[in-house]
């Protein structure tokens, strides 16, 4: 097979199940040696030989993103059996647990946080000098959300994890394309996946040692509401196709609902105004012609 991807090595993280067995199936099928990695270690014995029986050839190794020393053992593990390292997709990730401010769980918070921003962190700090060394280039994808940009009530750990994750996307992307990585971000909407059951996997050390939540009867309301939309997602395999297409023309933002664009149009639009309404301050105004400061 000859294409962009074939007889390249992709690291995949959370890749037992969901979105990261899709894209470890369709990064496979594109020819890319594939490790994938998840904290489910029975889902992933079961994931890998899944592959292995298409014929692919994966190696499987424990990984839980929150612990750097796992991220560097998977890395040494896949040069070993691959050589180069030329992909690393950051996809494990957490929905957290709906929830009012005064309710919100401080160990919640830091799983969410743990998860979904520092795992993409150690991810690609693991990662990224691997692809450096060898010259040949290679791609970051970080696996965000829509709700990294959009608010939603009662999940701002979650909404505020995958704003991070497309922040620190758009600050690598300028970082990282004089070395030939290409580095996007994936935002999609509603997957038919597992991810409204992520406690399943929630580590020891985030549970919650007393039960604060008040408002329990919203709280179901919320898990309810979580698991319908989420079982009226999209394929994880249409999003898998739709990923490859993206790579493939080099997109930075990679959207897989074309019916969510109102919800970023109406927010950079308010973002937008809020600028209006600066310039013409009483207050600030008079800055408007100064030189915009960078470095
Ligand atoms: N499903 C959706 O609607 C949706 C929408 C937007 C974004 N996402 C994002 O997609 C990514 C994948 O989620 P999914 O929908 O496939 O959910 P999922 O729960 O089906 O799969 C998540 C996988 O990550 C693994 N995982 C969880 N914690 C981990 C850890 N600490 N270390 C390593 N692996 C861990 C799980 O075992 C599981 O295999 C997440 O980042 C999620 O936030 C999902």
């Amino acid at each position: 097979m000859s294409n962009e991807f074939a007889g390249k090595t992709a690291v995949i993280s959370g890749a037992a199940g969901g979105i990261g067995f899709a894209l470890a199936e369709a990064l496979a099928k594109q020819g890319m040696n594939i490790v994938m990695g998840d904290i489910d270690h029975i889902a992933l014995a079961e994931s890998g030989r899944v592959l292995r029986e298409q014929g692919f050839d994966v190696l499987t190794c424990a990984l839980d993103v929150t612990d750097y020393s796992q991220w560097e053992d998977i890395v040494a593990n896949a040069k070993e059996k691959f050589g180069n390292v030329h992909m690393v997709i950051n996809n494990a990730g957490v929905g957290g647990t709906p929830s009012k401010i005064e309710d919100s769980e401080h160990e919640t918070w830091r799983w969410v946080m743990d998860v979904n921003v520092m795992g993409v962190l150690y991810g690609a700090q693991a990662c990224v000098p691997a692809i450096k060394e060898h010259g040949e280039g290679g791609w970051v994808l970080n696996v965000a959300s829509m709700a990294g940009m959009m608010g939603m009530p009662y999940a701002g750990a979650y909404c505020a994890s995958k704003a991070a994750v497309v922040s620190m996307t758009e600050s690598w992307v300028a970082e990282l394309k004089h070395f030939k990585i290409h580095t996007s971000v994936l935002c999609p909407a509603f997957v038919k996946t597992r991810i409204h059951e992520s406690y399943r996997n929630r580590q020891q050390k985030y549970a919650v040692a007393v039960d604060k939540r008040i408002d329990k009867e919203k709280l179901e309301a919320g898990a309810k509401a979580a698991t319908m939309a989420v079982e009226s997602g999209i394929p994880a395999t249409l999003l898998a196709e739709r990923v490859v297409e993206a790579l493939k023309s080099k997109q930075t933002y990679i959207y897989t609902h074309p019916n969510y664009r109102q919800v970023t149009t109406e927010r950079f639009k308010a973002i937008d105004n809020a600028f209006e309404d600066a310039e013409k301050s009483a207050v600030v105004g008079h800055l408007i012609n100064d030189e915009i400061v960078t470095f």
